[in-house]
């Protein structure tokens, strides 16, 4: 068995119930955590990795991102910052980009995003289609997907086409593009919004998602008050996803279910939306999740370390709450929180996907925002950065 020590942790996040532990090294083995416990109290092994005082925090799980599109957004961005309002019907120049661009060139292009987010601590990351729209664009990009993340999400159903009737376009949706995208798949989504998918639509589309084997997930209540939170909670959804209009009847919904409310603080900024109400959904007790969102229309960025410093310095969450809305929170919004595979802990069994920061403490995240912290990177106990 090869086994590297890594020791001399200052301040170890292991998000189960042993919290924080100070003064603390681990020993990964195979790719997963064989030892954790004081420093002093280390067993010997293969090789060691002194992080000489810093944090170490289970790798962020990025469980809402659009890694897959062509063209840019800034000129669009800009005008929205001089006043300008954020509609859905945006979506459709990214789609026009997307079908232009070669598969190379979408494909070199998320790669380099998700080499980004992995500098930054990230070691999992889910990608939705959805800038394809129809079902040789649509399978291409689920196809380039599955290359760079480490699942995919079905989101044909992100916007109608222009030019095609909601009828029509719910009907390929969810028959001939479904069964082309489907099988790349491990979830389907919806944007459930004025201007994009009506309840009747998104219920219509998860139903299919459902049959074809895929859990449901849901853009929900972005914009403005709407059906999609509900639905998704009555469906059994994973997720629902932005949250940033809620009455207390959503509110009550999602804590008395299992599905986990994904916030994506940096898309609430770029559309200067209300930031989600993440401390009264904490306080109804429903399961939060952070995540980038990282798309060219709302939320151009893979920084999880920015999602965390903006939920502890906007949004009322702790660094604490932060952190594990950002691990355990993103594993649990993929259904891959439990058993051997389960992500988004730092436990023994577990895989080694660990996050060294050159910092003492994870507080760190937000004492000190927009500051490069990431020192080093595991995935399955190999080290990446
Ligand atoms: O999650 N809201 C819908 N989809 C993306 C934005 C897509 C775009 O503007 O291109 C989101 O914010």
């Amino acid at each position: 068995m090869s086994a590297e020590l890594v020791t001399g942790i200052a301040e170890l996040t292991t998000i189960t119930e042993q919290g924080v532990l100070h003064d603390a090294a681990l020993v990964i083995a195979d790719g997963r955590i064989a030892w954790i416990g004081p420093a002093a109290h280390a067993p010997a092994a293969d090789s060691r990795t002194d992080l000489a005082g810093r944090a170490v925090l289970p790798g962020w799980v990025d469980a809402h991102t659009h890694l897959v599109f062509g063209g840019d957004r800034s000129a669009e961005f800009a005008a929205r910052m001089a006043g300008g309002a954020y509609a859905a019907g945006g979506i459709a120049s990214t789609v026009s980009a997307t079908r232009e661009a070669t598969t190379e060139d979408l494909l070199r292009r998320a790669q380099e995003l998700r080499a980004e987010a992995e500098a930054q601590g990230t070691t999992w990351v889910e990608a939705k289609t959805g800038y394809g729209l129809d079902v040789e664009h649509e399978r291409r990009t689920a196809e380039v997907a599955a290359v760079v993340a480490d699942e995919v999400t079905f989101l044909g159903a992100h916007l109608v086409p222009p030019g095609t009737s909601m009828r029509d376009y719910v009907d390929l949706v969810t028959g001939p593009m479904l069964a082309a995208v489907a099988p790349l798949c491990t979830a389907v989504d919806v944007f459930c919004e004025r201007g994009a998918f009506d309840e009747e639509a998104a219920r219509e589309v998860l139903a299919a998602g459902a049959r074809a084997g895929l859990r449901a997930k849901v853009h929900a209540n972005q914009l403005g008050p709407g059906p999609g939170v509900r639905l998704g909670v009555e469906l059994g959804a994973l997720s629902v996803d932005h949250c940033n209009h809620l009455d207390d009847a959503d509110v009550d919904a999602i804590a008395g279910s299992t599905t986990v409310a994904t916030l994506l603080p940096a898309a609430d900024l770029c559309t200067r939306q209300p930031l989600a109400p993440a401390r009264r959904l904490l306080d109804a007790g429903v399961t939060v999740a952070l995540a980038t969102n990282c798309n060219p229309g709302s939320s151009f960025t893979t920084s999880m370390p920015f999602a965390v410093a903006t939920a502890v310095l906007q949004m009322g969450m702790s660094v604490e709450e932060a952190v594990r809305a950002a691990t355990l929170g993103g594993a649990t919004a993929l259904g891959r929180h439990e058993g051997h595979d389960g992500l988004g802990t730092v436990a023994v069994g577990r895989r080694a996907d660990l996050h060294a920061l050159d910092a003492p403490s994870a507080a760190h995240l937000a004492y000190r925002p927009g500051v490069p912290l990431t020192h080093a990177v595991w995935r399955r106990g190999v080290r990446v950065r």
